[in-house]
């Protein structure tokens, strides 16, 4: 079984076993805190079993990296890394806001740029984004695209959640010169939305995102043609470790880029 269909079915699962949770009491359980320093709720514990049971299920040799379990070695001879968000958006999730998803992405290495697969699906409604490395990326079974044209809207989305009065200062030519930005709480989702064109670049600038809610996004939006910089413009790579936090932009284009950077810098 190819890698991209073991993280679609596993994707599939977790769809099946938290669609009817999310909003619900029972969804806001605590676990306390996880490995990835967020408070482990419901929702999260059972969307994350449900990936290691099927993991384990099919014999799968590999290493899980997990928001919520940390590293879990499921074999001693490992393929390589399942980078698993089970619940990006958790707080989206236990409240009922219908914006939030699983990301799962495989990684040959430890790090970011030997990611080969990935696979988000917004949990809310189970629809699927996915891509291989070199095969291009997919919006269910659609070959998607990044928005190459000139938009009718230019839509900017921006992570502000927990900003610094210091970032928020650099970032506000932005809030100021474009009447559209967005921000929905889920940023593997986002990212997906952004590849399929459905924003025209995507930032998040604050260094708190994490290795797992961006692992699966990075590949879909590579493939769907799309830029991923860190924040002094240079390709995005990080180790996949629980310590490592990144700052990225994600563009549909050099123009957008160069005007939003030359926004940010002035
Ligand atoms: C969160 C979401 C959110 C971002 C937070 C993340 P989680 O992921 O991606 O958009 O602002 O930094 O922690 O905790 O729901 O998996
Ligand atoms: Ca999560």
């Amino acid at each position: 079984m190819d890698v991209i269909e073991i993280l679609r079915e596993a994707s599939n699962r977790i769809y099946e076993n938290v669609k009817d949770l999310a909003g619900t009491e029972d969804a806001a359980g605590d676990f306390g805190i996880g490995a990835g320093g967020d408070i482990s709720r419901n929702i999260d514990i059972i969307a994350e079993k449900t990936v290691l049971d099927y993991l384990k299920e099919i014999n799968f040799e590999c290493v899980v990296l997990g928001e919520e379990c940390g590293r879990v070695e499921l074999s001693d001879k490992p393929q390589g890394f399942v980078i698993m968000d089970a619940i990006d958006g958790s707080a989206n999730a236990v409240r009922g806001v219908p914006f939030f998803c699983s990301s799962l992405a495989f990684a040959t290495e430890d790090k970011l740029s030997s990611i080969t697969d990935g696979v988000i699906t917004n949990l809310s409604n189970g629809e699927m984004y996915w891509a291989s490395k070199n095969k291009g990326a997919f919006f269910n079974n659609k070959q998607i695209k990044v928005h190459k044209k000139d938009p009718v809207y230019k839509i900017v989305g921006i992570n502000t959640s927990g900003a610094s009065i210091e970032l928020m200062n650099k970032l506000h030519p932005i809030f100021k010169n474009h009447d559209h930005i967005r921000h929905f709480g889920a940023n593997a989702l986002e990212m997906a939305m952004f590849a399929r064109g459905l924003m025209d670049i995507f930032i998040d600038l604050r260094n708190k995102i994490r290795i797992q809610d961006i692992a699966a996004g990075y590949v879909i939006v590579k493939e769907a043609g799309g830029m991923i910089l860190d924040e002094n413009l240079n390709p995005l790579d990080a180790d996949l470790s629980y310590e490592t936090r990144v700052s990225f932009i994600a563009a549909a284009n050099q123009e957008i880029l160069d005007e939003t950077m030359s926004q940010i810098n002035n």
